[in-house]
C-alpha cells in the first residue's frame, strides 16, 4: 500500500495542482492533500477556505482515494501521521528544481524513510501558478482554464473584492 501526501499552500488550488493530483490518484493507493496552515506567506484564503475549495474539487472529480486536511508544522510529520511513505511534488519547469531538491534533502534528513516523488507538470499547465492566478484575477482577467471550473466563481469573488 503506497500512500502519498501532496502538500502546498494551494492559495488557491489551480489546474496545475489538479493535473498532478489526478495523475497521483491513479498511481498511489491514497493521497492526502496537505494544506499548509501556518506558512510565512500571507495568503488570500485562510486554510479552512483553501481546504473547502479543494474538497469541492475532490467531490466534483469523484476521487475515491483523495482527502484534504490542513496541517501545521513539518510536512514529514503529516506524512507520518497519515501513514504515508511518499511526498509528492509537482515541477513546472527546471526553475523549480533547486528549491525542491533542497526541500527533498531537508525532508530526507528529518525522515529518511519518507521519499519525495516529483511529477513534471503536463505542458498544458506548466505556465500556471497560484500567484499568477491571483494577479490575473485582480486585474480583471478570466480564470477559465486556470483554476478548476467548480471553484472559479468562489475564487473570483474573493480576489476581485480585494
Ligand atoms: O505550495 P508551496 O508554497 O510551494 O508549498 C511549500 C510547502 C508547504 C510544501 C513547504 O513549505 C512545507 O513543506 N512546509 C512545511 C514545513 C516543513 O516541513 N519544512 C521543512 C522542509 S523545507
Amino acid at each position: 500500500m503506497t500512500k502519498a501526501i501532496f502538500t502546498g499552500s494551494f492559495d488557491p488550488f489551480t489546474m496545475g495542482h489538479l493535473d498532478i493530483l489526478k495523475r497521483a490518484a491513479s498511481l498511489f493507493d491514497s493521497v492526502t492533500v496537505g494544506v499548509l496552515e501556518n506558512g510565512e506567506k500571507h495568503t488570500a484564503f485562510n486554510a479552512e477556505e483553501r481546504c473547502a475549495l479543494i474538497a469541492r474539487v475532490i467531490e466534483e472529480e469523484a476521487f475515491q482515494n483523495v482527502r484534504v486536511e490542513a496541517f501545521t508544522g513539518l510536512a514529514v510529520e503529516l506524512a507520518k501521521r497519515t501513514g504515508s511513505d511518499c511526498m509528492l511534488r509537482g515541477l513546472r519547469d527546471a526553475g523549480d528544481l533547486p528549491y525542491e531538491q533542497r526541500m527533498e534533502r531537508l525532508n530526507l534528513h528529518l525522515a529518511p524513510d519518507i521519499q519525495t516523488v516529483y511529477m513534471a507538470a503536463s505542458p498544458a499547465y506548466a505556465h500556471i501558478s497560484s500567484s499568477a492566478v491571483k494577479e490575473i484575477c485582480a486585474l480583471g482577467g478570466k480564470l477559465e482554464g486556470l483554476v478548476p471550473a467548480p471553484i472559479q466563481i468562489s475564487i473570483a469573488e474573493r480576489l476581485i473584492k480585494r
